[in-house]
């Protein structure tokens, strides 16, 4: 078998039978294949696609290519909740504790923020003291202790992502559906937990922008996930303003915190809850995601996930204090963004957003830039809200690093006219395959 043919067939649209895809991509992971050939491979399958049936066997060797992570003897039911990434997304932060105190049990591997897009791994880091388990025994520990098990994603776990994607990403080829849904799926069904929820962004601060690519991705991920026997929710939900109001690292806990008191922005409320109530059906708790809603909202006003979180973060060597005093160390320096007329917000370009917060030192430029867990944006209006001249629109929490600029993207990602706009919903479409 030669690399050069198989090119030349994805070129040339035709299926590509198992075993070619196999060789191909066992050979470039082991080095036999060079990054040029992938290069031109990842391109044609940028053009031309992939079939479902090349898709499955594209996604299992990815998933194969690393260790797998199983949960033997642990007798929760257990959810990977995955996000596509997005601005102000600390959804895990506050929807692991409230599963847990449904006695649902959280496994997954989770990432660092890159770019515009923060990361739950960089969030949980802002807390004193908190590391996260390196090794897939210590992760399984934690779900038996905790019933919440999260780690950053190992070069051990589908080390042919790792490699591929660096490469797709230097070639332009990241934005393809196929490449895309397996390499999500390959590392959600490397770890066996019992129910997967994809919660796909779409909007200004997504990787999808719009509905209908969203949706091609939501149902190639389904159908992978179908394809393996996995029971999948995918929630197709707004990412075209910022999740919540706080966007940075040490501010997006608290809120996430104040959330689970049922005090939290309701935008993000409202997704947690829905993402609950999916956990709570898949596991057979309830018929339909509105019973689940009302039993997760009585949870959220009584304060049950509290202890759970606590529990979690001192696992992980972490000072719990902030669940309850809101201690978190936050940037002292603050500076107002302020609208210059008078009208609704028609929208807010939220990509911007999180590279205003990216810039201040919320978030890394490169891989292994150094970030600033304190600093950080709190949105004050969000989509169809009324302002007035001189309204604050937005807080910048700063330590004096290209604060100007910050305030500048800010008040530009902010549209405010005169025309009355609704604040959109949270949550666009659900489809599972169970
Ligand atoms: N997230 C991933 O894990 N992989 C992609 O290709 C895109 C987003």
């Amino acid at each position: 078998m030669r690399a050069v043919d198989i090119i030349q067939k994805k070129r040339d649209n035709i299926v590509l039978p198992d075993d070619e895809i196999k060789f191909l991509l066992d050979s470039y992971l082991q080095g036999k294949v060079p990054d040029y050939q992938i290069s031109a491979f990842c391109m044609a399958v940028y053009f031309n696609g992939m079939t479902a049936g090349e898709l499955k066997t594209f996604t299992e060797v990815m998933m194969n290519s690393g260790d797998l992570i199983e949960f033997p003897g642990i007798k929760k039911f257990l959810i990977d909740k995955h996000s596509t990434g997005g601005v102000g997304d600390k959804t895990t932060i506050s929807l692991a504790p409230v599963f847990a105190s449904f006695n649902i049990g959280t496994a997954k591997l989770s990432g660092r923020g890159l770019g515009h897009t923060g990361g739950t791994i960089d969030k949980f880091e802002s807390i004193p003291g908190f590391t996260f388990p390196e090794t897939k025994d210590a992760l399984i520990s934690l779900v038996n202790k905790t019933g919440i098990g999260i780690m950053g994603y190992s070069d051990k776990i589908v080390p042919l992502d790792k490699k591929l994607y660096s490469l797709r990403d230097v070639t332009a080829t990241v934005p393809s559906i196929p490449l895309i849904a397996s390499s999500i799926m390959s590392k959600k069904l490397a770890v066996h937990a019992d129910g997967i929820i994809l919660d796909v962004k779409v909007g200004s601060g997504a990787f999808m922008k719009d509905i209908e690519t969203a949706g091609k991705l939501a149902e190639a991920m389904l159908e992978i996930g179908t394809g393996f026997g996995r029971k999948v929710v995918i929630v197709l939900s707004d990412m075209d303003q910022p999740l919540g109001n706080a966007v940075g690292n040490s501010n997006e806990v608290l809120e996430a915190v104040e959330t689970l008191s049922g005090k939290g922005p309701s935008d993000f409320t409202e997704l947690v809850e829905t993402l609950a109530a999916i956990g709570l059906m898949l596991k057979g708790d309830v018929p339909d995601i509105d019973g689940g809603k009302e039993l997760v909202w009585r949870n959220l006003k009584a304060g049950k996930a509290h202890e759970h979180l606590k529990n979690f973060v001192e696992a992980c060597g972490g000072d719990s204090s902030f669940v309850d005093d809101l201690s978190l160390k936050i940037a002292p320096d603050v500076v107002d963004v302020v609208s210059d007329n008078d009208g609704f917000v028609n929208s807010i370009e939220t990509e911007s957003i999180g590279k205003a917060a990216m810039i201040l030192g919320a978030g890394r430029a490169a891989k292994d830039d150094v970030i600033d867990h304190s600093v950080g944006v709190v949105l004050m209006k969000k989509k169809g809200s009324t302002v007035k001249k001189g309204d604050v629109i937005a807080k910048v929490y700063h330590n004096n690093k290209s604060k100007l600029e910050s305030v500048n993207m800010i008040k530009s990602a902010y549209k405010i006219s005169g025309n009355k706009t609704e604040p959109g919903k949270i949550i666009l479409d659900i489809i599972r395959n169970f």
